[in-house]
């Protein structure tokens, strides 16, 4: 019968032979939630409500953010969706609800992610004077804080351990990105080369993570490096007087900043493979962040983007777009025309379009896995070439 069927799907194929049907393979069945930890790259709405605990400011409540795609904010840290949105909708999983935010059922995904969260528990950054002055961040939403809202929403979730593991096997777990704010934060107070003793720290603690979700259950995890900081608007701001050493003379990047994020993929890369090792039957896919943005910095025109690709779409006066006295979402703030002209959105952030590419890039490493584990007596899907489907 199974035999018929694939034979059935071939012939259907072979009628209709498209790249689409090929490059995404029946996506939507293959995992039944996803769970998501992470900072505002992901954040779908949990920010205002913890920024709200500690009374700080927080301007993605305000036009214009959610211009673009939900025609009103709604907590992304962004004018459209964010890459956890274009993996929802491609996996047929409606957009992942912020736990904080949300007021009904998770059984389909829950997203504990929260803007300005860091892999490292806040009181490493606090005693060591970080960021430093009445700043209150990091806020006491860590990965490993992340991880206790999970455990504590999973018996919501499944009862029995066998109902969680397969419960938790057949979703999607997202794992980040962590370790931006963990070095974006400590640039404020450390040098590049001090801030590099930490990445070390920052990688095994998503390790750690990881580790926990699989003695709960996930078989399949997704895990994002780092972006390169070193092209993120806030910090060419707040190094603008760097020596023009300092710059790569091709892209406009700080070299070294982008070098601690090459530093940082590296060592996350070579946990993951100790991971996969030590976990034969669990996915553990890298995520690259980094390539794709330094691709639409390098080849702006390539995605539709205007030449001046380090300009963010919405801000203040200076050089960047950017100036800490008028945010994105202030009154005085200016928005550009079209933000999917651009790469970057406020700040750090990207713009839809850019996120659009980095989801694309994912996406196609996520689809080239099979998904749903084949081991315990589920079909062996139909082959078609080095393609299944
Ligand atoms: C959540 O939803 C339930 C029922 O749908 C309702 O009774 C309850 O008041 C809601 N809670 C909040 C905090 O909105
Ligand atoms: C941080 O949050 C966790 C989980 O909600 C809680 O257990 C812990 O006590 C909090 N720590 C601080 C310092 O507030
Ligand atoms: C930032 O904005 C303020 C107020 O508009 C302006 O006075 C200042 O010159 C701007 N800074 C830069 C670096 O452009």
């Amino acid at each position: 019968m199974h035999k018929l069927v694939c034979a059935a799907l071939l012939l259907l194929l072979s009628l209709s032979w498209s790249k689409t049907v090929i490059s995404s393979p029946s996506g939507s069945h293959r995992y039944k939630s996803i769970f998501s930890f992470g900072d505002s790259f992901a954040d779908t709405g949990n920010n205002p409500i913890v920024f709200g605990w500690y009374s700080v400011f927080d301007p993605v409540t305000r036009p214009p953010y959610g211009t673009t795609f939900f025609g009103r904010h709604t907590g992304r840290n962004g004018d459209g969706r964010l890459i956890i949105d274009f993996i929802a909708e491609n996996l047929g999983l409606p957009y992942v609800p912020p736990t904080l935010a949300h007021n009904g059922s998770f059984h389909r995904g829950a997203n504990f992610a929260v803007g300005a969260a860091t892999a490292l528990d806040a009181g490493f950054f606090h005693e060591r004077d970080i960021p430093g002055g009445y700043s209150k961040f990091p806020l006491n939403t860590s990965l490993g804080v992340q991880l206790e809202w999970f455990e504590s929403m999973k018996p919501t979730l499944c009862r029995t351990p066998r109902e969680c593991k397969n419960f938790f096997g057949r979703s999607l777990f997202l794992v980040g990105e962590f370790g931006v704010n963990d070095y974006h934060f400590s640039f404020q107070r450390k040098t590049v080369q001090e801030v590099r003793s930490f990445v070390p720290d920052v990688v095994a603690t998503i390790s750690m993570a990881i580790e926990r979700l699989i003695k709960h259950g996930a078989r399949s995890l997704v895990v994002p490096g780092v972006i390169p900081s070193g092209c993120s608007p806030p910090i060419l701001t707040k190094f603008a007087d760097a020596p023009p050493a300092a710059y790569d003379s091709k892209t406009g990047c700080l070299t070294a900043h982008n070098e601690l994020g090459l530093h940082h993929n590296a060592l996350l890369q070579a946990a993951l493979g100790k991971l996969r090792a030590k976990h034969r039957n669990v996915k553990i896919i890298y995520a690259d962040f980094f390539g794709p943005i330094m691709d639409m910095v390098e080849s702006p025109h390539k995605f539709g983007f205007e030449e001046d690709v380090l300009m963010v779409c919405c801000g203040g006066p200076g050089r960047y777009g950017m100036n800490s006295t008028v945010p994105c979402g202030d009154a005085a703030a200016t928005t550009c025309r079209d933000p999917s002209a651009r790469l970057y959105w406020d700040g750090v952030h990207l713009t839809e379009a850019a996120n659009r590419h980095v989801a694309d890039v994912w996406l196609g490493v996520i689809n080239s896995f099979t998904g749903v584990s084949t081991k315990q007596g589920a079909k062996e899907p139909c082959r078609l070439g080095r393609h299944r489907i």
